[in-house]
């Protein structure tokens, strides 16, 4: 049958891919024929994510991305790729006044630095394919919405979006596309920090025009089209999926 989305025998990367985000991807993309490589630091949930995926060849990887030995080794032992999405990251709520070098090092290191080194090394080593595509997991956060609390994390979904634009004008002679997929407020345990109670998340989720937040699978399809020939004409941009919370 006619698809122009499926992902038949694609090698995928996905950081991230132990829990939420970037485990619904590898589901998806698995259910849509690809080979996985699943990162993750957690054994037991990654090991979960491996159960989870249909058809064969799938491999996981453990580390941790903040270590300086994680990403060598992880770009020398992977094959060529026809794909990675960079999913690996964590929130930070805590007003800008507390907000020193020792916070912003946290935040940018896993979300900003980490993905972009990994695709430096994968780059640089050839390990993408012609035709690969690069999704990184930003935020709404990083552009249309602002909120108390959130500057450094916004900041480094920000850059993390100003990435994207660049890498993708650098890498788009080599044929390989970069762009960035920005959720709302979705549900996995990334929202359940402890930086808002349950009756302010559903508040919130109440604002939301469709009166939902996202699941995760609602982000996976998107990053699944990036991933896909259906999307080989779109580098250097952003794809907001957030239930229509941005358009208010
Ligand atoms: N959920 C939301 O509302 C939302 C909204 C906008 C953007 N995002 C972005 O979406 C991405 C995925 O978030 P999520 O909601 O799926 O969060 P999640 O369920 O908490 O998953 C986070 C993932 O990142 C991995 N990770 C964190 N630090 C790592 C490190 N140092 N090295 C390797 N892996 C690391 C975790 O691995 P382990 O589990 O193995 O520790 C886990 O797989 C993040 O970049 C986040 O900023 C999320």
């Amino acid at each position: 049958m006619y698809n122009p989305f499926i992902l038949t025998d694609k090698t995928l990367l996905i950081t991230g891919a132990s829990s939420g985000i970037g485990r619904a991807t590898a589901m998806e993309a698995s259910r849509l024929g690809a080979h996985v490589i699943a990162c993750g630091r957690d054994h037991e949930r990654l090991s979960q994510t491996l159960h989870l995926l249909e058809g064969a060849g799938h491999i996981p990887f453990e580390g941790d991305l903040l270590e300086p030995t994680t990403i060598d080794r992880l770009v020398s032992e992977v094959p060529a790729l026809d794909g990675i999405v960079l999913s690996a990251g964590k929130g930070l709520t805590l007003p800008f006044q507390f907000c020193g070098r020792e916070q912003f090092d946290e935040v940018f290191n896993i979300n900003f630095f980490a993905p972009l080194e990994l695709l430096r090394q994968l780059f640089k080593k050839k390990k993408l394919r012609p035709g690969a595509s690069v999704v990184m997991i930003a935020s709404i956060a990083g552009t249309g919405r602002r909120s108390v609390g959130n500057s450094v994390y916004g900041s480094a979904k920000a850059a993390l979006q100003s990435m994207v634009r660049y890498t993708a004008l650098e890498l788009a002679p080599k044929k390989i596309r970069v762009n960035a997929v920005c959720p709302g407020m979705v549900n996995t345990p990334f929202i359940h920090s402890g930086a808002l109670t349950e009756e302010q998340l559903e508040q919130d989720r109440a604002s939301y025009p469709l009166k939902r937040y996202g699941e995760p699978e609602d982000i996976a399809h998107g990053v699944a089209y990036l991933l896909s020939d259906a999307s080989s004409w779109v580098t250097g941009t952003s794809l907001v999926i957030d239930g229509g919370i941005t358009a208010k």
